[in-house]
């Protein structure tokens, strides 16, 4: 058996519990997500010393490749990612935990021989039988790899060691299948051993939502419907469907950003606090507030829910292509690229707090934020003066690309008359802590190297984010859009998804460059 490098210090000092020996099994390795996202993240990982002395990865994939391909495919990816990254001595341990097995997921003696290639792994890296599989894969494969996988004995946990598997996105196409796909894995794995991931829960400044309502005396008491008047969240990209035509054209921007990432915005932006950061305590105060969003009736999909399709138009000055343009999208698609929508949740903090949500592709700007508006001060005081209106305070979590937090508020112009504008109080991320090479998917990749389920979706969880899109896909399905394309490229979107806030007196806030 070959002698394995001993791994050389890592460059940063470690923060934090190092990750348990595993292996890794990434099937899809070929794709463009272990290429752009997972190897990068495992870099950054090494670097930061949160990776275990003792790791391998098994990329699985139909292309046909040798380990040595596998590797030089490794080496391309750090590069593009960070280009003086692949040059030291931790690039050539890191290098050799790479290893790769060409395969069929629907053939079944592949799993016969994945067992054998483990075993193998395992004791080459002293891995303690530990083995988690990524399934970076098309969905229809999610299912049935499990079950094979579980039929060879892969997901056993019986001798200390632990199984899990991490589930990408999309988990289901509506709630139907969604559950079919739950009862699927759960026959054959525990909860405990399912990762649903969600990305956006990888994100700083996601997490930060927490941090910053509950590490915070000032905010949680006017966290409610006293205080707030309404809630948005945005999540505008200026990207079109890039090479994703044929999946995107089937799901569609609600399915693709709606029951997933929006709801993980949403339910922590207003869930109740845990008792605590455990898993569980978390994750049930996002299911309540999952389960209180108030299902839409056939009539309120019509007049609380806003479609497009993006046309020709104009991004940053260059031309953009209509999305029936793109590569792999017919030319009559009815697919929507934008949503905007107006919720409710029924609790006792948010009764009557509308929370307006909208996501769409090729818009002016890439931004994703949460504007939390406040109910305007009485204008009573003002009433002899030139001031005409109060501007209402708003707090802004800026999630992405900028990450910080925003609070604006009125100031007195100055001068002899009292005039009023607005003000900003900014906190950046940068400009306090730095900026960390991070891809997104590192504190999830490590969560699930020493069990840590905090920032992955339960099985309720993405049934209930199902719950609230499921009425909307029906009455679609039976209205297709005989408006698209409604909105230019490069716009914020179809006029309905302003009007959506001015029939009950309100604007978006749009962040331009
Ligand atoms: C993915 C969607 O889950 O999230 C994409 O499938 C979308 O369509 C992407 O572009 C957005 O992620 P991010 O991290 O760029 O906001």
């Amino acid at each position: 058996m070959a002698q394995l490098a001993e791994r050389p210090t890592a460059t940063l000092p470690r923060i934090g519990k190092q990750g348990e020996p595993c292996v890794m099994v990434i099937f899809g390795a070929a794709g463009d997500l272990t290429g752009r996202m997972l190897i990068p993240a495992l870099y950054n990982l090494a670097r930061a010393d949160l990776l275990s002395k003792e790791f391998a990865v098994l990329g699985v994939a139909r292309t046909a490749m040798s380990d040595e391909d596998f590797r030089k495919k490794v080496h391309d990816h750090v590069k593009e990612y960070c280009p003086d990254c692949t040059e030291d001595e931790l690039w050539d341990w890191f290098e050799k935990c790479f290893y790769y097995m060409p395969g069929d997921f629907g053939d079944k003696e592949l799993y016969a021989k994945l067992k054998e290639r483990l075993n193998k792994l395992d004791q080459e890296h002293s891995t303690h039988q530990n083995f988690f599989y990524y399934m970076a894969t098309a969905p229809s494969y999610f299912g049935s790899i499990v079950e094979n996988l579980a039929a060879n004995g892969l997901m056993d946990q019986n001798d200390g060691h632990w199984r899990r598997v991490i589930i990408e996105k999309p988990f289901g196409h509506d709630l139907e299948s969604a559950k079919t796909l739950n009862k699927q894995l759960l026959k054959v794995a525990d909860e405990k051993q399912i990762y649903r991931i969600d990305h956006y829960l990888g994100k700083e400044t996601v997490q930060n939502i927490m941090a910053f309502r509950f590490a915070n005396g000032i905010f949680e008491p006017i966290w409610n419907r006293r205080y707030i008047d309404h809630v948005q969240i945005s999540v505008a990209e200026t990207v079109g469907v890039e090479q994703r035509g044929s999946y995107f054209d089937q799901a569609g921007s609600l399915r693709d950003m709606v029951p997933n990432h929006i709801m993980q915005l949403i339910s922590l932006t207003a869930m109740e606090p845990p008792i605590s950061f455990d898993a569980n305590a978390v994750r049930d105060e996002q299911a309540k507030i999952l389960h209180a969003i108030q299902p839409l009736s056939d009539e309120e999909v019509l007049s609380r829910t806003v479609r497009g399709q993006y046309g020709d138009g104009t991004i940053d000055g260059s031309r953009a292509e209509a999305y029936r343009s793109e590569a792999d999208v017919p030319a009559d698609s009815r697919t929507e690229t934008f949503v905007a929508m107006k919720l409710l949740i029924d609790n006792w903090r948010w009764a009557d707090v509308p929370f307006y949500l909208r996501t769409g592709k090729r818009m002016p700007v890439r931004n994703t934020h949460i504007v939390i508006q406040f109910r305007q001060a009485p204008f009573v005081l003002f009433r002899d003066t030139p001031v005409e209106h109060l501007m209402p305070n708003q707090l802004v979590l800026h999630i992405q690309p900028e990450e910080g937090i925003s609070l604006r508020f009125a100031a007195k112009v100055p001068g002899p008359v009292m005039r009023l504008g607005g003000v900003d109080m900014n906190f950046e991320y940068q400009q306090y802590f730095g900026k960390q090479p991070s891809t997104g998917y590192e504190r999830l990749l490590h969560d699930c190297m020493i069990g840590d389920q905090t920032l992955f979706q339960r099985a309720d969880m993405v049934e209930a984010g199902w719950s609230v899109v499921n009425p909307v896909l029906d009455v679609w399905k039976a209205l297709p859009p005989r408006n698209f394309p409604n909105y230019p490229a490069g716009t914020w979107g179809p006029k309905e998804a302003d009007e959506l806030l001015e029939k009950d007196g309100r604007r978006w806030r749009n962040f331009e460059k």
